[in-house]
């Protein structure tokens, strides 16, 4: 969960976001030498008066300035496409979790196992017990094993929203008419916390996703309960 002044990413709980996160340091730290580099190139091109009278055309120059930033670039696009394909990647799911967008709540089903289905409100401030986090604990948590190959299915019944948890380095849009797929898995226990991405309305900001994440065994537990009740 992001906390104060966290201006980086979340810590990743997933081995996909884990590549997300190396990625952006690998884009970041070429883009700070770019800058750096043509930062200092225009400074120093304040306080020098170099001048050639006869100069008219550079074809190495110009021939090296062009081809470098394009080898640069492939630098970005190859490893780009690589997660690109590797998000997009099902591995055998263990199980599959529908969430559904609403004006203004997310609405689960655990397609699996018969008949378990619940919608996820936002708990209002007002009846947030003292260690529940505001504007981002639920009064339905999603319940999801860990250590597990886990499938969502993302929809909307009205407009558009989109199901997104950081942490998990899940973002998928959930459009009225369409079923939309992903994947993750979740490396550790814990509770990760999500927003809707989309604007969708007036309670756009008050349609947060609370995952829990734990063993097997008590996932177990936890679905033959909900099934028995
Ligand atoms: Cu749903 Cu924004």
């Amino acid at each position: 969960m992001s906390t104060w002044a966290n201006l980086g990413l979340q810590d990743s709980a997933s081995p996909l976001m884990e590549q997300l996160i190396f990625f952006h340091d690998h884009a970041l730290l070429i883009l700070v030498m770019i800058t750096v580099l043509v930062g200092y190139l225009m400074f120093m091109l304040f306080f020098n008066s170099y001048v050639n009278r006869f100069l008219l055309h550079g074809q190495l120059i110009e021939m090296i300035w062009t081809i470098l930033p394009a080898i640069i670039l492939l630098f970005i696009a190859m490893p780009s496409l690589r997660l690109l394909y590797l998000l997009d990647e099902i591995n055998e799911p263990s199980i599959t979790l529908k969430s559904i967008g609403h004006q203004w709540y997310w609405s689960y089903e655990y397609s699996d196992f018969n008949s378990i289905e619940f919608d996820s409100y936002m708990i209002p401030t007002n009846e947030l017990s003292t260690d529940g986090f505001r504007l981002l604990d639920v009064d339905n948590r999603i319940v999801l094993p860990m250590n597990s190959q886990i499938r969502i299915l993302v929809t909307a019944a009205d407009v558009i929203h989109s199901w997104t948890v950081p942490a998990l380095g899940v973002k998928v849009d959930g459009t009225p008419g369409r079923l939309n797929q992903t994947n993750f898995f979740i490396n550790r226990p814990g509770l990760f916390y999500g927003q809707c991405s989309e604007i969708c309305g007036a309670n756009h900001s008050f349609m947060p996703i609370v995952i829990e994440s734990v063993p097997v065994n008590y996932f177990i537990k936890w679905i033959s309960n909900s099934v028995n009740s």
